[in-house]
């Protein structure tokens, strides 16, 4: 890596995952970690490994298929932990394993409940262990930025001695300031020993909306890692957002003057996938990759576009892949000209999945005169989640109105054969719902439930998303269709099939398979 260059590393993967509801399957995992290996990124933190079976399996598979860039695995200070991230990545091309120990007086106290010597050793030993096994070692003093910065320094010093080859400051609770931060990342440069040696790198959160700010200003303080999650996922209120660190180092080279590797233009398209994959909507107001991030409402800035777009614009929305075609397919459109737009919007789908994709493409055009990108993108999405569901939603059919109590009948076709189940209901959802959960059989309970329309007009395709409850645990659905009813159910079908495939994993943990 190149000493001018800022190594982004992303961990959507790991800290996005840990949101709250943003639970992914392996496969799901996998298509992300392609993404990011197209978007450019230096480093991917894939999962977890000691966390769950599920996780282990997940980054060794990221680790296996994607060769570039370093994959990377958490590990908790102790042995087993170590252990187990050295063995989900020890096939990648680049593995590095990532150790991290609390060092707050907060947490040390409360929750590790040792000394500071106690813990000094800890992270000594296991960074040591760390590096026997591999030559890429990070390691992260949890909670840094309320530590007693002398106590740090000597953390520090003694993790680089012992093999550290990146020191990451993680602001766990989003509560730094970057004024303050800038001063404390100076002394990390100045008191600790073997710093020139090794990578500086950062990991705020977002608590107090200062994650991208810190990351930055930290870049301009001599870090030179950034860690951040695509759409600002993670824990609470999230990290810093990738695409926002990339977006500016790239639009005020000016001032920063430090280049990455990435592919701005796999941005959006990331972003929607990870969005979709999660469940966790975009905010429209959301920088660089919110809805509204490039449009324009009142008169003066229209005006302003029309003459010169340099007027309100700092970036391109093709700079971040925004389709900027006005292309709007129809009922006789071929399959060509469907392909032509999907390569346009970023997508190379296999001949296979074109098949699949125009007939569902057909089927919309049918119903809707124009078919528009965000229409094409939802098309995608619901292929691409049917096709990996091991419990496919085969047949539904509702009945309601005046007087009458809703009832529904699903058909949904498994691993173990097709199961019918009929239910009624207070409404249409409800109906539907109780159909499906029975067929299922999974134990869950439905807590959170929207609607959203893809596009304008009441031929609009509606977009469901629902969150249920299981064993503690919250999984997210999602699911399209040009019926509000369908929908529900897809994305119902959608967080039940998350729900299965991690009690699957369970149950290979208990058989030890
Ligand atoms: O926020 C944090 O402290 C972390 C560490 C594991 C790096 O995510
Ligand atoms: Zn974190």
């Amino acid at each position: 890596m190149k000493e001018d260059k800022v190594v982004i590393f992303d961990t959507t993967l790991r800290d996005g995952e840990q949101a709250a509801g943003a639970a992914m399957t392996k496969d799901e995992k996998l298509e992300i970690a392609k993404e990011l290996d197209e978007l450019g990124v230096d480093v991917i933190e894939a999962g977890f490994p000691i966390s769950s079976p599920g996780d282990f399996e997940a980054v060794q598979a990221i680790a296996q298929d994607i060769r570039r860039p370093v994959i990377c695995a958490l590990a908790h200070a102790n042995n087993a932990a170590v252990d187990r991230a050295w063995e989900a990545i020890k096939g990648a091309a680049h593995p590095r394993i990532h150790v991290f120990l609390s060092s707050s007086d907060i947490h040390l106290m409360h929750q590790l409940r040792k000394n500071r010597e106690e813990v000094m050793d800890i992270a000594i030993n296991n960074v040591a262990r760390a590096r026997r096994y591999c030559d890429d070692v990070e390691f992260s003093p949890m909670d840094a930025t309320r530590t007693d910065p002398e106590y740090l320094y000597v953390l520090l010093s003694a993790a680089i001695e012992a093999g550290a080859t990146t020191i990451n400051i993680p602001d766990t609770v989003g509560y730094t300031i970057s004024e303050e931060f800038s001063r404390l990342l100076d002394g990390i440069h100045k008191n600790v020993r073997g710093m020139d040696s090794v990578t500086l790198s950062v990991h705020c959160h977002n608590d107090l909306g200062q994650a991208s700010a810190n990351s930055l200003i930290a870049i301009l303080h001599g870090a030179r890692q950034v860690e951040g999650c695509i759409n600002g996922l993670g824990e609470r209120a999230g990290n810093a957002a990738t695409e926002e660190i990339i977006m500016a180092l790239d639009t005020r080279k000016d001032l920063f003057k430090r280049p990455t590797n990435v592919d701005t233009s796999r941005i959006y398209r990331l972003s929607r996938l990870v969005s979709d994959i999660t469940g966790f909507p975009v905010q429209p107001n959301k920088a660089i990759v919110g809805g509204n991030a490039f449009r324009h409402a009142s008169g003066i800035h229209q005006d302003g576009m029309i003459k010169d777009r340099r007027t309100y614009e700092i970036m391109k929305p093709e700079s971040i892949g925004i389709p900027g075609s006005a292309i709007v397919l129809g009922k006789l459109s071929g399959r060509h000209g469907l392909l032509a737009r999907l390569n346009e919007m970023g997508y190379q789908p296999s001949d296979s999945d074109l098949n699949r994709i125009y007939t569902a493409f057909k089927e919309l055009a049918d119903k809707k005169r124009e078919v528009m990108d965000k229409d094409l993108e939802a098309l995608m999405n619901n292929q691409r989640r049917a096709f990996t569901e091991p419990y496919k939603l085969e047949f539904a059919h509702i009945t309601s109105g005046t007087n009458q109590t809703p009832t529904a009948t699903v058909k949904i076709s498994s691993p173990k054969g097709d199961i019918t189940n009929v239910s009624t209901g207070t409404g249409s959802v409800d109906a539907m719902c109780k159909a499906i959960n029975n067929a299922f059989q999974v134990p869950n309970k439905l807590t959170d439930f929207r609607i959203n329309a893809i596009t304008e007009g009441i031929d609009a395709v509606a977009e469901v998303t629902v969150r249920v409850e299981s064993e503690g645990k919250i999984y997210t659905g999602r699911g399209t269709d040009m019926d509000t009813i369908l929908a529900a159910a897809k994305a119902y079908v959608n967080a039940l099939n998350r729900v299965a495939s991690m009690e699957g994993a369970v149950t290979r943990q208990i058989l030890g398979s």
